[in-house]
């Protein structure tokens, strides 16, 4: 990936580039794998600039969303209605009904009493919802445990065997139709061992669920497919064929039977960067600091996850030095890296945070009163 360091130069810091080319040929390298059965809906929570919305929306992907605010963000970007999903162990009596009045594709349920207020609700404004079950499959995946979702032990889904009497209870209800079984395991997982056990699971339920008579149109695995972080130029692009190759092969899915994903980091996490200015360079008593105007408000997942995004110095190339790369925010956990080599740096000079699409811009926060960063799209500077 290349920055148009010229186009940055007028442009105050830090803010967010997304590189739309990068961003399409991602979407291209999906839809190469995609069968005629296979849905991928776009886990807006990774990043909601805009522009990016308008490159997945007319790649043809439909969105999967967590928040009232975040159906009303695909809405305005223009996705379908019937290509929107919507998930969330809390969902709002408000975020509810504006699901229901857009007559979005389904709801990923999460509890009965959840499934009791969609049946009112639906029943209120004289509708049917079309419902699926989040299960929690109790699979492990090898990534943070912050980002880790299918465990017993996390707050997430209904366990496998209470799904017969689940679906049960919701075929007596008369505004929910059940239509699909949904599941997620975590994010940034790179083992395809993680989504092949995660195939055998959904086998195994569909199997237990058959001898109940029971066989339901549509399958969702939910998303979770990592990207390099380590190296980004070498990677750009995710490995979709071995993911998608693994659903393929493992998963048994009934006749006519639909598959959804809702892939998120691995669309846009490498299309974006957060691009700063270096404020100071100071020499403590042990190391060097360089001090960058972006902090953990502008991209908070080193703080929280002690995530590394790959660091590189656009302005200069010259000489190698060390330094702890901080922001400047009064908190200690402000660092994006310690010990990090760059280029002999200075003050002014343009830094780019790597892989910063995903997670980057839509959890920044105002802390200290910072303002929100912008994001700024290829094409539009
Ligand atoms: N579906 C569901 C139900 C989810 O909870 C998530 C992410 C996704 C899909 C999309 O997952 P992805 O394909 O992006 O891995 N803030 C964390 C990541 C949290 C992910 C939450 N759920 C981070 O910065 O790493």
């Amino acid at each position: 990936m290349t920055f148009p360091i010229e186009k940055f130069e007028h442009l105050r810091t830090p803010f967010y580039y997304y590189d739309t080319q990068l961003l399409d040929q991602t979407l291209q390298a999906i839809q190469a794998e995609l069968l005629p059965n296979y849905h991928v809906h776009y886990a807006v929570k990774a990043c909601t600039h805009p522009t990016v919305l308008k490159h997945i929306k007319q790649a043809g992907l439909g969105t999967d969303c967590v928040s009232g605010g975040e159906i009303q963000a695909s809405i305005d970007a223009g996705f379908p209605a019937d290509k929107i999903v919507f998930a969330g162990v809390g969902k709002s009596d408000w975020e509810i009904e504006l699901a229901l009045k857009h007559g979005i594709f389904c709801f990923n349920v999460e509890s009965i009493p959840e499934l009791e207020v969609i049946n009112q609700l639906a029943g209120e404004q004289g509708k049917v919802a079309r419902v699926a079950f989040r299960i929690n499959p109790n699979v492990g995946a090898h990534t943070h445990e912050y980002t880790t979702t299918g465990l017993s032990e996390n707050k997430f889904g209904i366990a496998m065997e209470h799904m017969v009497d689940t679906i049960q209870q919701c075929q007596q209800m008369p505004n929910v139709e059940c239509i699909g079984l949904h599941f997620h395991i975590g994010s940034q997982i790179l083992e395809m061992d993680d989504f092949y056990t995660l195939c055998l699971r959904i086998n195994e339920l569909q199997e237990e669920l058959e001898c109940f008579g029971i066989v339901l149109p549509h399958i969702n695995v939910g998303g979770g497919l990592g990207i390099d972080y380590d190296e980004p130029n070498q990677h750009p692009i995710t490995d979709f064929k071995a993911y998608f190759a693994t659903f393929h092969r493992y998963l048994q899915l009934r006749k006519g039977q639909q598959l959804h994903f809702e892939l998120g980091r691995a669309i846009v996490g490498q299309c974006g960067s957060l691009i700063s200015r270096v404020l100071y360079v100071k020499q403590g008593d042990v190391k060097k600091f360089a001090i960058i105007d972006a902090g953990m408000t502008d991209l908070i997942r080193p703080a929280l996850y002690g995530a590394l995004h790959q660091i590189e110095n656009l302005s200069s190339h010259e000489g190698e030095e060390a330094y702890d790369v901080v922001g400047p925010i009064c908190e200690s956990s402000d660092v994006f890296a310690k010990n990090y080599r760059l280029p002999k740096t200075k003050r002014g000079d343009l830094i780019a945070l790597r892989s910063a699409g995903a997670y980057g811009q839509i959890m920044a926060s105002q802390y200290n009163c910072r303002p929100l960063p912008v994001g700024y799209a290829s094409e539009e500077i």
